[in-house]
């Protein structure tokens, strides 16, 4: 058999049919919805085989480069880590944030915005977050070919005006604002709603009340689907520890452990061995 008929066999046997933001939609209120953040090629993966989404978060901007809030992520940034997202899955629906700035000022900037990231990452949906005041560019979005993944509560992009990143939803009138994004956003033709930060009572009830799938993170074990920052429940993340990070791992542990290890053996002399050079003669 030739090379490049080999080839073929392999990827037909091994193609995958990706899950599409209507399988997730119409998981609502059925099986849980794996969702974790991916920004990375190799991380994802590790990710791709066992969640049903992967989530370009614009949280990268405080994972991967430092910055203390999303505010500095840029809509360069999103796509570039969106297209090695995307290239880097075969099964996993690929949604990417929309950043700070680059859609709040009208339903038509929002589309271009949305558009650009589709088009250059190759991903299925994008997230943005708001409730009511976003309620019109989600219905422009979602009647145009953008799928919307909603996000309501706790809004890291609006982290000032909520005056810190603290849990959401606290008295009634709170809790009466945040059913009401949700009810608006989803109304407006979002597939899925991220709920982040709000009291569990609170996302309970959202999740009940609404038609689409709700995406809970700090929220309940009631909604239709978790998400989390992976670094965060990996252990590779340590300047911000929420309540609702559970360590499914200590990988900032053992990474270090083996930095130690390399760094004392190249002081040492004892790395690298002959066995990792080229062309040693053996006696
Ligand atoms: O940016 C992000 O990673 C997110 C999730 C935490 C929901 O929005």
């Amino acid at each position: 058999m030739a090379w490049g008929e080999e080839d073929r066999r392999v990827s037909v046997a091994t193609e995958t049919k990706r899950i599409s933001v209507r399988d997730i939609r119409e998981r609502k209120g059925a099986e849980p919805i794996v969702v974790l953040t991916a920004y990375t090629a190799p991380m994802t993966v590790l990710l791709d085989p066992h969640v049903d989404v992967l989530l370009v978060g614009d949280s990268l901007g405080m994972v991967v480069y430092g910055l203390e809030t999303t505010l500095g992520v840029t809509l360069e940034m999103m796509i570039a880590h969106g297209a090695a997202v995307t290239r880097a899955s075969r099964r996993a629906c690929v949604v990417v944030d929309l950043p700070f700035g680059s859609y709040q000022e009208s339903p038509r900037a929002a589309f271009r915005t949305a558009a650009r990231v589709m088009a250059e990452t190759g991903c299925a949906a994008v997230k943005l977050e708001g409730g009511v005041e976003m309620a019109e560019t989600v219905s422009f979005l979602a009647a145009r070919g953008v799928p919307v993944m909603g996000h309501v509560g706790l809004r890291p992009q609006s982290v000032h005006a909520l005056g810190g990143f603290r849990a959401q939803g606290r008295d009634e009138a709170a809790a009466k604002a945040i059913l009401a994004d949700a009810e608006a956003v989803a109304a407006a033709g979002a597939f899925a709603l991220v709920v982040e930060g709000v009291m569990e009572p609170l996302a309970r009830q959202l999740t009940g009340q609404i038609a689409i799938p709700t995406i809970g993170i700090g929220a309940s074990p009631a909604c239709d689907g978790q998400v989390l920052v992976t670094e965060d429940m990996l252990g590779l993340f340590n300047a911000f520890r929420p309540k609702f990070v559970k360590r499914f791992a200590e990988l900032g542990e053992q990474a270090e452990a083996a930095i130690r290890t390399y760094a004392g053996d190249v002081r040492a002399r004892r790395f690298p061995g002959l066995e990792h050079c080229f062309g040693v003669r053996k006696p």
